[in-house]
C-alpha cells in the first residue's frame, strides 16, 4: 500500500492548473503533483493516493496508474510491452478486460511492415468515437492479445473482453513516438458522479463545470448564481463543493476490483469524507426560462444532495436582478453557459440579439458582481460589449471554447489582462 506508483490524471484540455492546485489541496503527504501537460497532470502516489484522487478529483477524468512504457513505431511494440508487464499482480485471467486508447497527434502505428502513414487528425480522442482510425483499433486488439498471451506463459487461462461491463479496464495512450499502457483505476469515467437523472439539452460534462467554478474564482462563502442553468450541472458542482459532498462518495471505482483492493482503507476514506459533510454557507441560486429544465435540474440536485442548498426558479436571464445581498466582504458570482448559437437556441430573443441584450444586463444592474462565461465563439465578449479580465481558452469535449470572467462596474468596461492558453503539448 506503501509503494509508489507513477499516475497521469487526464483532465479537459484548459483545466490542468486547476486540477493542479485541485490535486495540492488534497495535502497528501505521499502524493507528488508534476508539471501539466497538455490535458492531463502526472504525479506520483501510493494506493491510498489513487482512492483520494478518485474520491475527491472534480476535475480529473480519470487517475490511470502506470504499467510501462516503451518506444513503439508498430503495433507489434505494444504487444511486446502488453506481454512482458505483470499483469497478475493487479487481476486474475476470470476478470474481464476491456482495452481502450487515445493517442496523440501524429501517432501513428500501423502492423509490422506496413508502411508509417499518418491516420490522426485530432489531438487526443477515445477509441469509442465513430472516425478512430482502423490503425489505433488495432493497437487496442495487440495489447489484449499480449495481456491474454500474458497469461497464457503463466500456465493460466486467457481473460475474456467485455466491453460493456468489464471488471478491469487497460488505457493504451499512444504518444509520438512511444506507448504506454495504464491500468485505469477509475472505470467509469470520473464526470459520471451517478446523480445525472436527466441531460436536457447540451449538458456540460460534470468536470468541465467543476473547473470554470473553480475558474470563475468563486468561493463558498460568495454568492453563486447561474441563470441559464440547463440540466444545473454549474449549480450542483458549486453546491457539492460548498457542501463538502466529495465528488465520488456515490459511486463505485475500477480499483475496488483489483487484487489487493484495501476495503477497510477505503472505508475509512469514505467514512472522512461523508464527516465533512456541512450546510452551503452562501446562497446558490440557479434559474432557467424553461420550466422543463428547471426540473431536471431539480431533479439532479436530489440526487445529488444538494437540492436545499440551491434556490432554484424559472426565469428569462433578460429579467435576471442580483438574487441575493452581498454582506460586507463577500463577491457575487455568475457563472454560466449562455446557448451555443449552434447547438441549442436562445429563447426570447434573436440569436444574434441574445449577447449583446445579455452584455447589457449584466452591465446595468449586476454591476459590482462577477461574471464567468463559457461560450463557443472566441470573440463572444465582442458580441456581449464587456472587455474581459481574462479569456480562458478550454474545450467542451471537441468543441473549443473560451470561458471569459467580468469584472462588473456599471458604465466602466473592466480593464484587460490577457488571454490564458493551456500548457503546450509534450514533446
Ligand atoms: C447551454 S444550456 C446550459 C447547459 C447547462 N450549463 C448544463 O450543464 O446543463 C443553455 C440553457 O439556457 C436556457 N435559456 C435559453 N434562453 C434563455 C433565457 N432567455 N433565459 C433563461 N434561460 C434561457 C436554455 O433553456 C438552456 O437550458
Amino acid at each position: 500500500m506503501s509503494d509508489q506508483h507513477s499516475l497521469f490524471l487526464p483532465c479537459p484540455r484548459g483545466l490542468e492548473a486547476s486540477l493542479v492546485a485541485e490535486m495540492e489541496q488534497l495535502a497528501s503527504p505521499t502524493l507528488q503533483v508534476r508539471e501539466p501537460v497538455a490535458s492531463g497532470v502526472p504525479a506520483r502516489g501510493t494506493l491510498a493516493d489513487v482512492m483520494l484522487l478518485n474520491l475527491h478529483s472534480r476535475i480529473a477524468s480519470r487517475v490511470l496508474l502506470r504499467m510501462g512504457r516503451a518506444a513503439a513505431a508498430h503495433a507489434d511494440d505494444v504487444y511486446r510491452l502488453a506481454l512482458a508487464l505483470p499483469w497478475e499482480r493487479w487481476f486474475t485471467p476470470q476478470q474481464t478486460l476491456r482495452v481502450d486508447v487515445t493517442a496523440e497527434r501524429g501517432s501513428t502505428l500501423p502492423p509490422q511492415g506496413a508502411a508509417a502513414r499518418p491516420v490522426w487528425r485530432s489531438s487526443v480522442e477515445s477509441a469509442q468515437s465513430a472516425n478512430f482510425p482502423d490503425s489505433l483499433l488495432f493497437a487496442a486488439l495487440r495489447v489484449k492479445d499480449g495481456v491474454c498471451d500474458h497469461f497464457r506463459r503463466l500456465g493460466q487461462e486467457r481473460p475474456s473482453v467485455d466491453r460493456q461491463n468489464p471488471d478491469v479496464r487497460i488505457h493504451l495512450h499512444l504518444g509520438a513516438a512511444d506507448a504506454l499502457l495504464y491500468l485505469d483505476t477509475s472505470g467509469e469515467a470520473l464526470f459520471k458522479r451517478g446523480w445525472r437523472a436527466e441531460h436536457g439539452e447540451a449538458p456540460l460534462k460534470e468536470n468541465l463545470a467543476a473547473g470554470l467554478v473553480r475558474l470563475s474564482g468563486w468561493t463558498p462563502q460568495d454568492v453563486f448564481f447561474d441563470p441559464l442553468c440547463g440540466a444545473g450541472t454549474l449549480a450542483i458542482e458549486a453546491a457539492q463543493s460548498a457542501c463538502r459532498i466529495a465528488s465520488g462518495l456515490n459511486r463505485t471505482f475500477g480499483f475496488e476490483r483489483l487484487a489487493g483492493f484495501d476495503a477497510a482503507l477505503w472505508e475509512g476514506l469514505r467514512e472522512a469524507a461523508r464527516a465533512m459533510h456541512r450546510d452551503a454557507p452562501a446562497p446558490i441560486i440557479a434559474s432557467d426560462i424553461d420550466p422543463r429544465m428547471v426540473a431536471i435540474a431539480q431533479a439532479n440536485a436530489r440526487l445529488a444532495g444538494v437540492e436545499d442548498a440551491i434556490e432554484f426558479k424559472q426565469a428569462d436571464v433578460m429579467d435576471a436582478q442580483p438574487p441575493a445581498v452581498l454582506a460586507a466582504g463577500q463577491a457575487g458570482h455568475i457563472v454560466t453557459n449562455p446557448p451555443y448559437a449552434e447547438r441549442i437556441e436562445a429563447k426570447g430573443s434573436e440569436a444574434d440579439e441574445f449577447l449583446p441584450r445579455l452584455g447589457d444586463v449584466l452591465k446595468r444592474r449586476f454591476a459590482g458582481w462577477h461574471a464567468g462565461l463559457l461560450l463557443a465563439d472566441v470573440h463572444a465578449d465582442r458580441a456581449l460589449r464587456l472587455k474581459p479580465t481574462r479569456r480562458h481558452v478550454v474545450y467542451n469535449g471537441p468543441i473549443e471554447g473560451r470561458f471569459f470572467t467580468f469584472a462588473l462596474v456599471a458604465g466602466r468596461p473592466a480593464r484587460r489582462i490577457g488571454e490564458v492558453t493551456p500548457p503546450a503539448e509534450p514533446a
